[in-house]
């Protein structure tokens, strides 16, 4: 979906996946995945993968791509907050981009999937994540196309009573990790380049669910009004390639 470029240098800094086998949390549209998968043929390294999503909808397509560079690739349907399938001590690497925001729609989830991480990480194995800074912690004239964008689609799954992100400061993702067992946690901010064409779609699929189906607001008003600055948005994206979101990457050890 999003064409993100990671600060892929703080994030392969001292990783050596040989021999590994490596758990990912949020396959998705396979991003991450294929740069995991781009890693280990760059370095002919032995590697397992094991990659979990709760919507396995690109599965097949991923598959196809970078089946041939693992020595075995798991691409697994379930819930990361349930890995009862994974054995416990059984993980080098939980590499977990962009995904807890998204598990963080139900609140505490993310606290019982951090508990899986640890529970199926060997002792001293380790844990990358990749993340979005939260909307009220950074000043969103710094980051214009980004906080309009968020705000919008926020707004528009309050609206429709519909479950939203939720991004989870870097300090508070810490103190969660230090209750869990984790150490060795540190992490640090960066500015993330998203594809602009990639946010119009997202932008287009909430204004469908805002005009599809009752309005039970009963206020045409309001849904004209999101309609509108949803509309106005995606001009202003159509006029650039790509934007810029605050982001920030944290790693821990077992
Ligand atoms: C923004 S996408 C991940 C992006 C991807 N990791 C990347 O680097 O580009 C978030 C993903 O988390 C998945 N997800 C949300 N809650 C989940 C859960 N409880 N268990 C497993 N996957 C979940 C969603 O289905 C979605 O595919």
């Amino acid at each position: 979906m999003y064409k993100i470029v990671t600060a892929d240098r703080f994030l392969w800094e001292g990783i050596n996946l040989e021999g590994k086998i490596i758990l990912e949390g949020g396959t998705s549209w396979g991003n991450t995945t294929r740069l995991i998968a781009k890693k280990v043929s760059e370095n002919n390294w032995n590697t397992e993968l094991i990659s979990v999503d709760i919507d396995d909808s690109h599965f097949n397509e991923i598959e196809k791509d970078i089946q041939p560079v693992f020595k075995k690739l798991n691409l697994r349907r379930g819930d990361l907050s349930d890995l009862y399938f994974i054995p416990s001590n059984s993980i080098d690497v939980v590499i977990c981009n962009y995904t807890l925001s998204s598990v963080e729609q139900f609140p505490l989830r993310v606290m019982k999937t951090l508990k899986e991480f640890y529970r199926v990480l060997k002792t001293e194995g380790q844990l990358l994540v990749t993340e979005e800074m939260p909307i009220w912690s950074v000043d969103s004239k710094d980051y214009t196309y980004w906080s309009k964008r968020l705000r919008i689609i926020k707004s528009i799954s309050i609206l429709k009573a519909m479950a939203t992100f939720n991004e989870i400061h870097p300090s508070d993702l810490e103190e969660g990790l230090n209750i869990i067992g984790f150490k060795n946690i540190h992490w640090r901010e960066f500015n993330e380049k998203i594809n602009a064409e990639m946010a119009v779609k997202f932008l287009d699929k909430k204004k469908q669910n805002l005009i599809k189906g009752s309005n039970d607001l009963e206020n045409e008003n309001l849904t004209r009004g999101f309609v509108d600055l949803t509309e106005k948005l995606v001009k202003k994206f159509e006029e650039t390639k790509e934007f810029l979101a605050p982001a920030y990457i944290l790693k821990a050890n077992k």
